[in-house]
């Protein structure tokens, strides 16, 4: 499916994005391990998060669909699932494969995982090493990569992992697996990375302590709890938000309300950054949900400049570069992202195809070591046509710049949108913007 975005005037409106993805796949796992019913409200139901539900139902969850983003779950308790029949597929999504991995190093049966071209490139050494070394064993492609199968162990040995990225699905996979190990399992990152599965991990009973210490941020679990259901409230997604946040900021005379975001801390870098670039970002109605800060955003149209990003920033932000480089090309000055070396293992290598899609646009772009340099504003922007590679947001963010810069921008693969944020062209076309689909 092909996207062709043109440009457009000043964007205005109310709008609310879909349920956050990462909070998405972390209800109904850990729903799938509580004992009884828990019910989720506000699910993002995208091709990622429907692909970790069917995962679930092939290891014995019961799911319902009640109503939009509306779940019932019968979970099946800590170390209750059920050996799957076939082979696991979860698509594009890299968090419903690493999340689960962990959750399965606790089963003693064996899993057969997969996923899309994308997601058989990614890397899984990261998450089967740790598992390993807990007593799970794992027989994978070359380079560690998808498919792989996974053999768990009910007693598994609860370690002290140290993880050399600072990431959630990593985290959360070792975290994940430590529920079923007896004693305490801990995971220390280099920084703290997004905090949803401690939280909610918290509030469903199980003893999670995080803290900085001396060695980074250092993240402790008690294994083997009851889990208790839960009413999971999704909060919107900051990371899809920051789509129409960007096309507001940019399209001269804007004013968009985004409703009901979360606003975790660890997931604000971009909002620091844009503020900082002279955005015109403001929070309303500041409010707790189910665990999860949350604020509607207030964007009004501004005058951006170029910023210099401190690596230590990415990894809340780690998802939000792509449509940071697009704000970079229309503030004044080169902005310079660092230390993003992570980019190139994302669902595509990110910051060589951002770097080649700006160049396409007509936009003065480089990258030097690990960083991104996007120098702006650029001049009239050049017709393109870029090719998604199965990278929602690498979709969404060229969509994006179609519409602020002079010339139509066309997304060739735009149906990998569906993957985090269904109704995106709808949505964008509420506020004012122009993106139709073509025939190729
Ligand atoms: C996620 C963590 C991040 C992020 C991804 C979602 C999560 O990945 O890029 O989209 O839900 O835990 P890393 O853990 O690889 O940093």
């Amino acid at each position: 499916m092909q996207l062709r975005a043109a440009p457009h005037g000043a964007l205005r409106g109310d709008v609310r994005v879909p349920g956050d993805k990462s909070i998405s796949h972390r209800a109904l796992m850990l729903a799938g391990l509580a004992v009884g019913e828990s019910r989720i409200e506000g699910l993002l139901e995208g091709a990622d998060v429907m692909a970790t539900a069917e995962a679930l139902r092939g290891l014995g969850v019961t799911l319902e669909r009640r109503g939009p983003g509306l779940w019932r779950a019968l979970g099946c308790g800590v170390a209750g699932l059920a050996e799957p029949a076939t082979v696991l597929d979860l698509g594009n999504a890299g968090t419903g494969v690493r999340l689960l991995m962990g959750i399965l190093a606790g089963h003693g049966f064996t899993s057969f995982l997969t996923g899309d071209a994308s997601l058989r490139r990614r890397p899984m050494r990261r998450i089967t090493e740790p598992l390993q070394a807990m007593g799970a064993e794992v027989l994978a492609r070359s380079g560690g990569r998808l498919p792989l199968a996974l053999t768990g162990r009910v007693d598994l040995v609860p370690i002290t992992y140290r993880s050399p990225v600072a990431s959630a699905q990593i985290k959360s996979a070792v975290l994940l697996a430590g529920l079923h190990a007896p004693g305490r399992t801990t995971v220390i990152e280099p920084l703290a990375s997004r905090d949803h599965s401690e939280r909610m991990l918290a509030a469903m009973g199980a003893k999670v302590t995080s803290a900085a210490t001396a060695d980074g941020w250092t993240v402790e679990i008690e294994g083997e709890p009851e889990l208790r259901p839960q009413h999971f409230v999704v909060p919107a997604d900051p990371s899809s938000a920051a789509f129409p946040l960007v096309a507001a900021l940019v399209a001269g005379d804007s004013a968009v309300t985004i409703e009901g975001i979360s606003v975790n801390p660890l997931r604000t870098g971009l909002l620091t950054t844009l503020r900082e670039m002279g955005g015109d970002l403001r929070l309303a109605n500041q409010r707790e949900a189910a665990g999860e800060p949350v604020a509607d955003l207030l964007v009004k149209g501004s005058a951006l400049r170029a910023v210099d990003v401190p690596a230590e920033r990415a990894p809340a932000m780690i998802d939000e570069y792509p449509i940071l480089a697009v704000a970079a090309a229309f503030a004044r000055g080169t902005t310079r992202m660092r230390g993003l070396g992570e980019l190139r293992v994302k669902e595509s290598d990110r910051l060589a195809l951002m770097a080649q899609g700006l160049a396409a646009c007509g936009v003065e772009v480089a990258i030097e070591g690990d960083d991104l340099l996007v120098t702006g504003p650029v001049g009239a922007t050049l017709p393109a046509t870029i090719d998604a590679q199965h990278d929602h947001r690498i979709a969404m963010s060229f969509l994006v710049l179609g519409g602020l810069g002079a010339a139509p921008v066309t997304v060739e693969g735009a149906e990998t949108i569906l993957t985090s944020f269904p109704g995106f062209a709808e949505l964008m076309n509420g506020i004012g913007a122009a993106i139709l689909e073509v025939s190729p």
